[in-house]
């Protein structure tokens, strides 16, 4: 059902409703989320989004790090988005629907204020034509601020996140708070990663999952290949690494469709 919420001076916002009706129209939202900064998150969700639309899922990526968006970067996305009377419709690369901040603010840096990321998030989701789909992954910014908090409002019914972090205890601290703060947003948290995993049997990680009563979706080794050439790795290069065998088996784990 639609409906429209008031904002903070009480006035009604109708962008709600055109929100309600696009995520209405995409089977599974899934956050990529992670307390700590640099654990993988973006890696994590461009490389999946891939494998999913390469599995024939019709896939879109949203890149919420309206400060250091990557998923352009990542996946080679060159393309500009095209006005149409059904909203923006983003480019694709390999069948995927990609759209980032990037795509308009072209490089330059955005000072933001909260309220500011608020009204920017909204309207990615209100204007973006990502149409029918199986997968909308979700590329956040590390911590627990207003892009995650504005948009877990809309996902509760089709969303979940998962929750990424490596295997120091200063990550797997903050992943801690992350998971209260999900729950308290009443998102579905899918499962916990451990990224650049050392594989010790006594891995904090697995002992947070078990704390949390969270899913342990499984680790991914960390892959010096990733960093070959600076990272600029192309889209088979990068589905051909350790990386990304691991990444298929955390993706199988979480129950998504993948070869
Ligand atoms: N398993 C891995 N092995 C080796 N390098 C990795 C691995 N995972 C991620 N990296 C590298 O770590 C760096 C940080 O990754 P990424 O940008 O995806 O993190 P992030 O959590 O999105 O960071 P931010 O919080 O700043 O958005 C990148 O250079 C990426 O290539
Ligand atoms: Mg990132």
């Amino acid at each position: 059902m639609s409906y429209a919420s008031r904002d903070s001076g009480g006035r009604l916002d109708y962008r709600d409703s055109l929100i309600e009706e696009n995520i209405g129209k995409i089977s599974q939202i899934i956050l990529v989320t992670g307390g700590k900064g640099g654990v993988g998150k973006s890696l994590i969700a461009a490389t999946a989004a891939l494998m999913l639309s390469r599995a024939s899922n019709r896939t879109g990526l949203l890149d919420l790090d309206l400060h250091g968006p990557s998923s352009c970067l990542l996946l080679g996305v060159e393309d500009n988005p095209v006005e149409s009377g059904e909203g923006l419709v983003p480019p694709v690369v390999e069948g995927l629907k990609v759209m980032s901040i990037d795509l308009f603010s072209k490089g330059r840096p955005l000072p933001l204020t909260g309220q500011a990321k608020e009204e920017i998030v909204k309207e990615m989701l209100a204007l973006t034509a990502f149409g029918r789909l199986d997968y909308l992954l979700v590329d956040m910014p590390p911590g627990t601020g207003d892009e995650l908090l504005t948009i877990s409002k809309y996902v509760k019914r089709s969303g979940g996140a998962i929750v990424i972090t490596t295997p120091t205890h200063l990550a797997v601290n903050v992943a801690g708070r992350l998971i209260d703060i999900l729950r308290s947003a009443s998102l579905k948290i899918i499962g916990l990663v451990e990224n650049m995993s050392t594989s010790d049997p006594e891995s904090p990680t697995k002992e947070l999952a078990r704390a949390k009563g969270v899913a342990f979706l499984g680790e991914i080794p960390f892959d010096p290949l990733l960093s070959s050439r600076s990272g600029r790795l192309g889209r088979d290069e990068l589905l051909s690494t350790r990386f990304a065998d691991a990444l298929k088996h955390v993706l199988r784990n979480a129950g998504l469709s993948v070869d």
